[in-house]
Formats: C-alpha cells, sequence, structure tokens
C-alpha cells in the first residue's frame, strides 16, 4: 500500500511529558496536591534531545511533532524567559539539520502557575495572554517552522479540567467548561491570524496553522431510535461542532487528529444525560485493549478521517498510538491503523501524514509512567533510550512511503 508522495512520518510528544523538571507548570504544583505520581525528570529530553533526534532519523521519520512548554518560556506574567526560548530555538535546528520537519505544538495541557492562579482559562484575559505568548514564540522560531499546532485537544482538556475534575484546576461545573470552551475557541482564531500577521509581515513562506483535535469513532451499539439519535448527536457534539466553529471562522489551514478509540454509545432513555453520556457497559461488543483499557478499533479511524471530508482542508494524523507491554501488539496496532488511512487516502480524503504517539515512554499524566506508548522504551531510573522492534518496523514503513502488513500477526 503505498502512500501520497511527501507523505509526513513521524512521532508525536510533548514538552511536559518527556522534558522533565518543568516545575513553573500547573501540573507540576498539583501533582504532590493531588496524591499523584510526580512526573520529575520525566525523561530527561530537555538535555538529551539530540540523542532522541539522532533516533528519530535513524528511524526514518521526515516529521516531528512537539510542543513548547508555556510555563518555561514565560515563567512570569510578561517576563520572558532568553534562556528557554534559545533553548527550543536549538531543537528546532537540530531537526530541520537531519532533515526532519518539526511539527510545534503551542499548548499541551499545561499552564504557567502564574496563568492558573490568575483564573486560568476561565479569567478572559486568557485570550490576549495566550497570544501574547504565541507571538513570541512565533517571532523566535518562525524561521524554521512551517507548521503550528495552537491547542492540543480543547475537548479533552475542558473536560477533564473543568467537567470531570480529574486534571487541574480540578472544578466541577458546567458553566465554567462552557467559558473555557469559548475562550479556548477564541484563543485559537486570534492565535490563528497572528501567527498568519507575522508571517506576513516578516515576509516569510505561508505557514499551516491547525489544531490537533481529539476524536472517537462514535457508534451506537444497537439499532434503537434513541441510540442512534444519541450517537449521532454526540458525534455532532464531541467531534465536529469545534471544527465547525474554526471552519467558520477561516482558522484552519489543516486538521490535526488525535485518534485513539471507540465511544460506544447505550443510550437508555431521552433524557439529556443518557444522550449525551451513557455509554455501553455490556460484554457483546468487546474489543481488545490497551494497557489502560481503551479498546482498539482501527476501523474507526477510517470513519472520523472520512468525516472530515467536508472541510475540504489537509489532514495530519497528529496522534495515534497504544500503550502496552507487549510489543507484537504495538506492530500490529500501527499496521491496522495505518491499513485504515491508506483506504480513507483512497475514499479521498487528503491525510498528509501520520505521527504516531509517542516517540518515548513518558509521563501519561494523571496514569503517571505505567502506561508505555513509544516506540522507545525508557528506563526510568538510568534514562536509557532502547529503541523498539516496533520502532524498527514502523522505519521500514516511513522509508518505503509503503505499509505491506505483515499477516502472521
Ligand atoms: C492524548 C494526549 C497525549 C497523550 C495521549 C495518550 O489525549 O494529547 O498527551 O497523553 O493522549
Amino acid at each position: 500500500m503505498e502512500f501520497p508522495k511527501n507523505f509526513y512520518w513521524g512521532a508525536a510528544t510533548s514538552s511536559y511529558q518527556v522534558e522533565g523538571c518543568n516545575n513553573n507548570a500547573d501540573w507540576w504544583q498539583w501533582e504532590p496536591r493531588a496524591g499523584k505520581e510526580p512526573s520529575g525528570d520525566a525523561c530527561r529530553h530537555y538535555e538529551l534531545y539530540e540523542t532522541d533526534f539522532d533516533l528519530v532519523k535513524g528511524l526514518n521519520h521526515n516529521a516531528h511533532r512537539l510542543s513548547i512548554e508555556w510555563s518555561r518560556i514565560e515563567p512570569q506574567e510578561g517576563l520572558f524567559s532568553d534562556e528557554a526560548v534559545n533553548h527550543y530555538v536549538k531543537v528546532i535546528k537540530a531537526l530541520r539539520a537531519r532533515g526532519i520537519e518539526p511539527m510545534v505544538t503551542l499548548h499541551h495541557f499545561t499552564n504557567p502557575i502564574w496563568f492558573a492562579a490568575s483564573g486560568g482559562w476561565v479569567n478572559k484575559r486568557c485570550i490576549s495572554r495566550f497570544v501574547r505568548y504565541c507571538e513570541f514564540v512565533v517571532r523566535a522560531l518562525g524561521t524554521d517552522v512551517r507548521y503550528w499546532f495552537t491547542i492540543n485537544e480543547p475537548t479533552v482538556y475542558f473536560s477533564h479540567a473543568y467537567l470531570w475534575g480529574m486534571w487541574p484546576p480540578q472544578k466541577r461545573s458546567f458553566l465554567q467548561m462552557m467559558t473555557v470552551y469559548r475562550h479556548l475557541n477564541e484563543a485559537h482564531v486570534k492565535a490563528y491570524q497572528r501567527i498568519h500577521q507575522i508571517y506576513q509581515e516578516l515576509n516569510w513562506k505561508k505557514p499551516a496553522v491547525g489544531i490537533a483535535h481529539h476524536m472517537q469513532a462514535v457508534a451506537a451499539c444497537d439499532t434503537r431510535l434513541v441510540n442512534r439519535f444519541a450517537a449521532a448527536l454526540r458525534a455532532q457534539l464531541y467531534n465536529l461542532q469545534l471544527l465547525d466553529y474554526l471552519a467558520r471562522n477561516k482558522s484552519l489551514d489543516f486538521i490535526g487528529v488525535n485518534y485513539y478509540s471507540r465511544h460506544l454509545v447505550h443510550a437508555h432513555s431521552w433524557w439529556i444525560g443518557d444522550l449525551l453520556m451513557e455509554t455501553c457497559k455490556d460484554n457483546h461488543h468487546l474489543l481488545r485493549t490497551n494497557s489502560l483499557g481503551w479498546g482498539i478499533y482501527p476501523e474507526g479511524l477510517l470513519q472520523v478521517l472520512v468525516s472530515l471530508k467536508k472541510y475540504n482542508v489537509p489532514v495530519l494524523i497528529s496522534e495515534n498510538g497504544i500503550c502496552t507491554d507487549d510489543d507484537n501488539q504495538r506492530w500490529e496496532f500501527i499496521q491496522s491503523h495505518l491499513e485504515n488511512v491508506h483506504l480513507a487516502i483512497q475514499q479521498g480524503v487528503p491525510v498528509i501524514g501520520y505521527l504516531y504517539w509517542s516517540l518515548m515512554d513518558n509521563f501519561e499524566w494523571a496514569y503517571g509512567f505505567r502506561p508505555r506508548f513509544g516506540l522507545i522504551e525508557i528506563d526510568y531510573k538510568t534514562a536509557h533510550r532502547t529503541v523498539r522492534e516496533s520502532a524498527k518496523k514502523f522505519g521500514e514503513i516511513c522509508k518505503k512511503n509503503n505499509l505491506c502488513v505483515d499477516r502472521h500477526l
């Protein structure tokens, strides 16, 4: 299965999950308070990035997604750290020097402590604060960066942090969640416009600015009308509503899709809570799972990708991956998902790249270090890196731009 010419192949990370010692971030403060495993030194990627990018190159990746840690760049309000920004300039140059296209996320779940302390994403000023930070970063890194993701998974962020109370600031408020939703949308649109203005002003080649959007394959667990209705409603609300807004505001040069799993709807009644949230707990639709219990559903990626056709912009798979202690399972996961990416391309979805989550094992937020998502294994005691077999096999696909499915698995 041949992939389009110039297809982007690579993996993704985020600063807080791999760098280590991000002690100006709200998560850092929250971990001990919530009794969570501390992120500590994480993978020490902040110091070992050159080594890691050598491995990336060895695995034939031609693209790499990483994020900038806002809390390093602006540790106090309005005070920008030259040291931090110079670090990221070097990081981006290190990728370019290896012929790897950097794809940069500006916000990946964490905030500076000062920002969180003054109301975070609920405070209306969040938008101008975020845009000011983006402007600073884009001016410093822009000559070497073409692809920007403004915000990673807004829907996951606002639901976990403001509705379910699972992530800092642990709010459980529908109203606050809606405010944050609105603010994140507006922040994206403003940042999108500002980034384009800067590139124009400085006469740089046009950038591509988008978002990384978490999408699940939504399915009804039986054919009852209420269930089909609930599934259609959720697909619209959870998957498409945000994109509709951003598309209406002409702020999507591409769509980044983060795809992991299926959402199986089982609404027992027409009550709004059931329609919006009830999922199937029965055993008759069982899937194999990753080590966190998320169902593995490769054909859902096709479903999700096809639903994006109407936006008529390039689609980049910005995250897709599995946490498992069985590396064969990882290889099977990659192949089966890539088969569906290929099918989507055949059906006319303009997919331009595939980034596996994650380049290396890392700090999986509230779950700590136990889940192993990496192409590269990390020994957290020594920071030693071991390239997994699945990574090597994926590296062959990247090199050949071609997937030859291994049916023996
Ligand atoms: C996504 C996040 C990423 C990682 C994966 C497993 O929702 O964007 O940081 O945690 O899930």
